[in-house]
């Protein structure tokens, strides 16, 4: 088994329970932790449409839940066609619990068609680091 596809499995099975009632985007998001273990998420819409949220905050809070807080690999999935990448505040999101070689994957309904770093989708970003040396 490729060490994606249960990342993409994951993410398919997240996609598939999206509450996406106004935008008819389902998202999924599934990401695989230090631990080795996978947390997933979809999108969450909501009628005051800012409320809503995206699949991979469902899939960090996933993580946070059960005392992980490093991610290695997140895997996205949105719509029926395009591989999407993750929105920018997403990647904020995920750089949070990242390290320089924390790679985004994103599928369509196929399989994985491009992958990245997370330094690549946000360079140069705004970290925990950069609150280490406040006085
Ligand atoms: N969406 C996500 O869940 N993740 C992203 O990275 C991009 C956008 C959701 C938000 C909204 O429910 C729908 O996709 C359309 O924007």
């Amino acid at each position: 088994m490729n060490r994606l596809d249960a990342l993409f499995d994951a993410a398919r099975a997240a996609q598939a329970c999206a509450y996406a009632p106004y935008s008819k985007f389902s998202v999924g998001a599934a990401l695989r932790a230090l631990s080795g273990a996978i947390y997933s998420g979809c999108n969450v819409e909501n009628a005051a449409y800012p409320s809503g949220t995206c699949a991979e905050s469902a899939a960090i809070a996933a993580m946070i839940i059960a005392g992980e807080s490093r991610i290695t690999d997140i895997l996205v999935i949105g719509g029926e066609g395009t591989p999407i990448t993750p929105c920018g505040a997403c990647r904020q999101r995920i750089y949070e619990f990242s390290a320089p070689e924390t790679t985004i994957h994103c599928a369509d309904s196929q399989g994985v068609k491009a992958s990245y770093r997370i330094t690549d989708l946000l360079p140069r970003a705004f970290g925990p680091r950069d609150l280490e040396t406040r006085p």
